[in-house]
């Protein structure tokens, strides 16, 4: 298949370029983000591949159809982006790579509980300037902490296995428990109650309407003074106003977030010659104890050699009809 690539970024072009050798589908690169203004540059070829914030809008997805699309391969696990509704009424089958490297992403949680636990980003600072003094860099051990884990598929199995390495205790809560998990000593217990009696919660459920700003003015109310929280899953499950006061007033002692609400027009571009116009990121950044990261949970060598092999049999599967394995459906 003629496949428009779209949102590339040089370390992806190399995954895919290098696996492309062994596959008859033709690929174009480009850099644009997909939009109704870009949708164009898909005409003449037979599926779009595009990425988490590539936003597949009514209007986008009817414009592709126009141009004679109908196979969406997003190459990320999240599908929150896509109007699914709407690629079914034209008849636009998408499929996603649902699971492709969950460690990457949880050990990119635990390196964001790591780093505040101990304040890394501060030492690393200091050191660089002959400042050897160790003064409020006081940390807390992992060990013995009980740790609240919302969400508990690939990845959030991934980051128990990983806190209970450390000693931690896991309490869980997904609407679907886990009785392998359970065996291994993983308490599942109501929202609410993983929230308020867990030193650290790390969110990894999907963004649905449901999940959106479970973390906010409310749900903080009764948490535990001091909680560090951690969001690598979306930004939308964090309502960054409420958070702002909560780290204000100490409630959230520590907040690592790798996902943020408005992060479509932000991450994954150089701005560093620009002016930052949001406000809450600008404040969620002059905060010591926020360590934030610009959506790179995924991004290790590992992931993108699963990404590209999986999106690679997506399209051969869409090339071929039938059964998708990965599609995603309403
Ligand atoms: P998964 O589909 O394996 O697991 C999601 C879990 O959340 C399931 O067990 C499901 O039952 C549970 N869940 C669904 N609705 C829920 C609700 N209302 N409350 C509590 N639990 C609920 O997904 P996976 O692979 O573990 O990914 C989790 C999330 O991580 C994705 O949705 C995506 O948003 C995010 N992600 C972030 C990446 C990054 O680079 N920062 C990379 C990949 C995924």
């Amino acid at each position: 298949m003629k496949v428009a690539f779209f949102n590339t970024k040089p370390y992806e072009q190399k995954s895919f370029e290098a696996q492309l050798k062994d596959s008859d589908h033709e690929f174009t690169f480009f850099e644009a983000k997909l939009d109704k203004e870009t949708a164009k540059l898909a005409e003449g070829h037979d599926a779009v591949c595009s990425f988490v914030n590539d936003y597949l809008t009514p209007l986008v997805l009817k414009r592709l159809k126009n141009y004679g699309i109908e196979n969406i391969a997003l190459r990320c696990a999240g599908f929150n982006q896509v109007n699914l509704q709407t690629a079914k009424e034209l008849g636009i089958r998408v499929c996603r790579v649902p699971a492709y490297s969950p460690e990457a992403v949880a050990e990119h949680a635990m390196a964001l509980i790591l780093a505040l636990s101990r304040k890394t980003h501060k030492a690393f600072n200091r050191v660089r300037e002959n400042n050897f003094s160790l003064v409020g860099l006081t940390g807390f051990n992992l060990h013995g902490k009980t740790v609240g884990v919302i969400g508990t598929g690939g990845i959030g199995r991934a980051f128990i296995r990983l806190a209970q390495g450390f000693g931690c205790k896991v309490l869980a809560y997904d609407l679907y428990p886990n009785s392998d998990l359970e065996a291994t000593g993983v308490k599942y217990q109501p929202l609410q109650e993983v929230l308020d009696q867990s030193d650290i919660v790390s969110l990894h459920c999907p963004l649905t309407p449901e999940t959106h700003h479970l973390i906010n003015k409310q749900s903080l109310s009764t948490m535990k003074d001091g909680v560090t929280i951690i969001n690598t899953s979306r930004g939308g499950l964090i309502n960054t106003k409420d958070a702002i006061m909560g780290l204000k007033q100490k409630k959230i002692g520590f907040l690592g977030i790798d996902v943020y609400e408005q992060e479509e027009n932000i991450f994954f571009q150089n701005l560093s010659e620009e002016i930052l116009l949001d406000e809450q990121i600008a404040r969620l950044m002059s905060f010591p104890n926020v360590i934030i990261t610009g959506h790179q949970a995924f991004l290790t060598q590992e992931a993108l050699a699963e990404i590209t092999r999986v999106t690679l049999f997506n399209l051969d599967q869409m090339e071929k009809g039938g059964v998708l394995d990965n599609e995603v459906k309403v």
